[in-house]
């Protein structure tokens, strides 16, 4: 079989693919739409517990990591969430707001696909899936018009285009189709890769650290979790492999992405009291005859208030700290240091850090600068959101930007 020629072709049918695809099919241009999956935008419908976290109110260029922290300032302003948000009214999706500046759907994460979907329909898209993309070449230019042209050769069939989006996302659960195939393009054409590392995951800790914590897995406590610049404040969980919880996933990006700075990664320190004057809290009862760990169990899980206070050995009466020693309790419950032993990884973790490195790419358009023609939208490149909708509302404005060029 041999497919009709297209303008575009879009490698990967998620998030960002579609809305590239629905953007360039709105402007006349002849697009067809690649999956490998059997079911379409599986992330999506599985997304913020099925209910799609789409953006959130408040997107800068600070909720975002990348080796080139300038690049994602120019799609978010055209694209943001204010655009998303009219196109989601547009479709009546009912959404409400949650901390945070979160927005979720009222009843469903697949209001999003269909609306993707419909958004596609409109622009005439073509689709092709599940289909296997087995290689891509790249012809000579055409000697007309002197656009670059691309062959993409499928399980089914071969088709050609002047643009080729790949837009086949990061490495995170690959049972629900994953795969490092836009790393690859990205090398074939010659574009560098910041290494992909697991990111928004929950974090592993050492034996001898989680022998002593083990008692305490299911419990959840609210801390300012900080490491390597990042600093949040919210819900922290001990598991029995280690922690999780927004503000563990939240900070874990920050601690895998000390790993390109090479040498020593910084522990995650913990702040179990944010907000609280540590230090004049405990000074106060400095003469008290009571436990500290049951002053401490005032303001923390009982449970946890016990068995922090043993790790340490400080399971005395208050009294008999000498005020040097206090100083240190306070000193520790507000940076208590945790060095992880690593991550629950790619099975666990929310996006994939690194990618397609976006010093080689156009921050307006999203295109290879020493390959014209190819772009890349999502989560394939080097562009990590905090929890909270940041890594949809990139999906939507780097597959905007691209679907305006292609
Ligand atoms: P995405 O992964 O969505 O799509 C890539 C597509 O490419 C897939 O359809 C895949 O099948 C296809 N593909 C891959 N390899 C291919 C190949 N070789 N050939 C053809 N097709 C191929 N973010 C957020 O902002 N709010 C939220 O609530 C959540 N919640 C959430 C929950 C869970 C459990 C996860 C794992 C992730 C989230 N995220 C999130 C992150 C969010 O889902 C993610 O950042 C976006 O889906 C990225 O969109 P992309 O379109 O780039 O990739």
């Amino acid at each position: 079989m041999r497919w009709q020629d297209y303008d575009v072709i879009v490698i990967g049918a998620g998030a960002a693919g579609m809305m590239c695809a629905a953007q360039a099919g709105q402007r006349g241009r002849r697009v067809l739409l690649i999956d490998h999956a059997a079911q379409l935008a599986e992330k999506i419908r599985i997304s913020g517990g099925g209910r799609c976290n789409f953006t959130n109110l408040r997107v800068t260029a600070d909720n975002y990591l990348s080796r080139n922290p300038h690049f994602v300032r120019s799609a978010l302003a055209r694209y943001g969430s204010r655009e998303f948000i009219e196109l989601v009214d547009r479709h009546r999706i009912a959404w409400h707001e949650r901390e945070h500046g979160q927005l979720f759907c009222d009843h469903s994460a697949q209001d999003i696909i269909d609306m993707l979907r419909s958004e596609c329909a409109d622009g005439g898209v073509d689709w092709a899936m599940p289909v296997t993309v087995e290689r891509i070449e790249r012809l000579p230019a055409d000697t007309t018009s002197g656009a670059p042209r691309f062959r993409v050769h499928c399980a089914t069939g071969t088709a050609c285009c002047a643009s080729l989006v790949i837009a086949s996302g990061g490495l995170s659960i690959p049972k629900i189709g994953a795969s490092p195939f836009g790393y690859r393009i990205a090398e074939q054409f010659g574009l560098p890769i910041v290494a992909p590392l697991p990111a928004l995951v929950p974090l592993t800790l050492p034996p001898e650290t989680l022998q002593r914590l083990s008692t305490l897995a299911g419990i959840s406590l609210e801390v300012e979790a900080s490491c390597a610049g990042g600093s949040f404040r919210e819900a922290a969980l001990v598991t029995h492999r280690g922690l999780s919880g927004p503000a563990i996933l939240q900070i874990s990006s920050y601690w895998q992405a000390q790993a390109y700075d090479g040498g020593a990664r910084a522990p995650v320190t913990l702040d179990l009291l944010p907000g609280t004057d540590v230090h004049a809290w405990l000074q106060q009862h400095a003469h008290a005859r009571s436990l500290l760990p049951n002053l401490l169990a005032e303001r923390l899980p009982k449970r946890f208030a016990q068995a922090w206070c043993e790790l340490h050995g400080w399971s005395r009466p208050l009294n008999q700290f000498r005020s040097a020693e206090l100083d240190s309790v306070a000193d520790t419950l507000q940076a208590w240091p945790l060095a992880p032993s690593g991550t629950q990884g790619y099975a666990k973790a929310e996006v994939t850090l690194g990618g397609v490195d976006t010093r080689a790419l156009s921050s307006r358009t999203m295109e290879a600068n020493a390959c014209p023609g190819l772009y890349f939208v999502g989560e394939v490149m080097d562009v990590t959101g905090h929890l909270g909708g940041y890594n949809f509302q990139w999906a939507w404005s780097s597959g905007h930007a691209a679907g305006q060029f292609v």
